[in-house]
């Protein structure tokens, strides 16, 4: 377990997490640094929106509570934080921009108004007008009386995006954590998305937790990796290492099913079976029912995160064999 380090902007160690007594969380491990891309990637039902719940304090209002490990931002420990102390942090250390953001926009206000309050709730004295000009135009949106004035049905979908990100980057915040931020969009205008948020983390040195149930859809824009199966971290990783060689057979699977590695004209393979219900897992590796290389032992015990290379962990006794080879080289 690595020790509590300074400049870290989120760790999360080991943390599980239940819902009104029902365990979701089983060991989600995390690390996003200033000016890092973390990708946090899996199918959906893995647990990854519970996560950002975890990391943003939007765990108790639904009677949900860290029960073991460590959540730390900007080297604040806030494991089991209540709301009061967390929305010291909310919108200034972190801010989220949450999944399905389109229907997270208030369809009865106009953009100006949404931003003049975000800006408010954050600073009284704020220059409201000024502010709301800088984050439109941090988000390359022109900040004109005509969009101030515009209502959400008015704008396209890739402009909503924009408008969400300005309104969770209007509190300046150090880390943004995107839940599902380029799910509902087409192709170019993902990467326009992705492309902005990428310009952000160099220009303002922000820490971005990328999450997404398409690894193919954000991995481009991460530097790292953490791959989650039914309620844990399973692997995590420098990107192009875990693309190049996945270490964990979940990944593997997710990997082999992106259209980009598929062969033309085959159909794209599937993961058979599916995530199982997060609060009534085997005692083994959760992966072990729909693995292919699964062993007999893969069902008697939890597997712990291994090393298995600079920076990479995986939780499988059976990973590859070059990636146990770069653990010794
Ligand atoms: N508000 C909630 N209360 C209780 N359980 C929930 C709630 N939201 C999600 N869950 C459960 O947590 C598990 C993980 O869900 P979620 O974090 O939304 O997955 P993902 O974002 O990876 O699709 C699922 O089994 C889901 O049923
Ligand atoms: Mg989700």
């Amino acid at each position: 377990m690595t020790a509590p380090t300074a400049n870290r902007l989120l760790e999360v160690e080991q943390v599980a997490v239940a819902v009104g007594g029902k365990p979701i969380l089983h060991g989600v491990d995390l690390s996003v640094s200033p000016g890092q891309a973390v990708g946090l990637v899996g199918e959906t039902g893995c647990g990854k929106s519970m996560t950002v719940r975890t990391v943003t304090g939007l765990l108790t209002r639904i009677g949900g509570r860290v029960h073991s490990g460590a959540v730390r931002l900007g080297g604040e420990d806030l494991t089991g934080a209540n709301e009061r102390r967390w929305r010291d942090h909310q919108g200034r250390t972190v801010a989220l921009v949450p999944q399905a953001s389109m229907s997270s926009l208030d369809p009865l206000q106009s953009i100006g108004r949404q931003l003049a309050e975000t800006i408010r709730r954050a600073d009284r004295r704020a220059d409201v007008a000024r502010e709301s000009r800088r984050s439109l135009q941090a988000v390359h949106l022109d900040p004109s009386e005509t969009l101030l004035r515009s209502y959400p049905h008015e704008l396209s979908g890739g402009m909503r995006q924009r408008v969400m990100i300005a309104l969770a980057l209007a509190v300046k915040p150090r880390l943004l954590v995107a839940d599902e931020p380029t799910t509902a969009l087409d192709a170019a205008i993902r990467r326009s998305i992705l492309e902005l948020l990428t310009e952000l983390r160099l220009d303002h040195g922000l820490g971005l937790l990328l999450v997404s149930h398409d690894i193919g859809a954000i991995a481009a824009a991460t530097d790292a990796l953490a791959v989650m199966y039914a309620g844990r971290t399973v692997e995590s990783g420098p990107t192009d290492q875990v693309l190049a060689r996945p270490a964990h057979p979940y990944t593997a699977a997710l990997l082999s099913c992106l259209p980009e590695r598929g062969r033309p004209g085959e159909p794209l393979p599937v993961i058979p079976g599916s995530v199982q219900d997060l609060s009534r897992l085997p005692r083994g590796c959760p992966f072990a029912p729909r693995c292919v290389l699964a062993q007999p032992d893969c069902l008697d015990d939890a597997v712990p995160s291994l090393p298995v290379g600079p920076g990479r962990l995986a939780a499988c006794r059976h990973a590859p064999a070059q990636s146990q080879a770069e653990v010794s080289a």
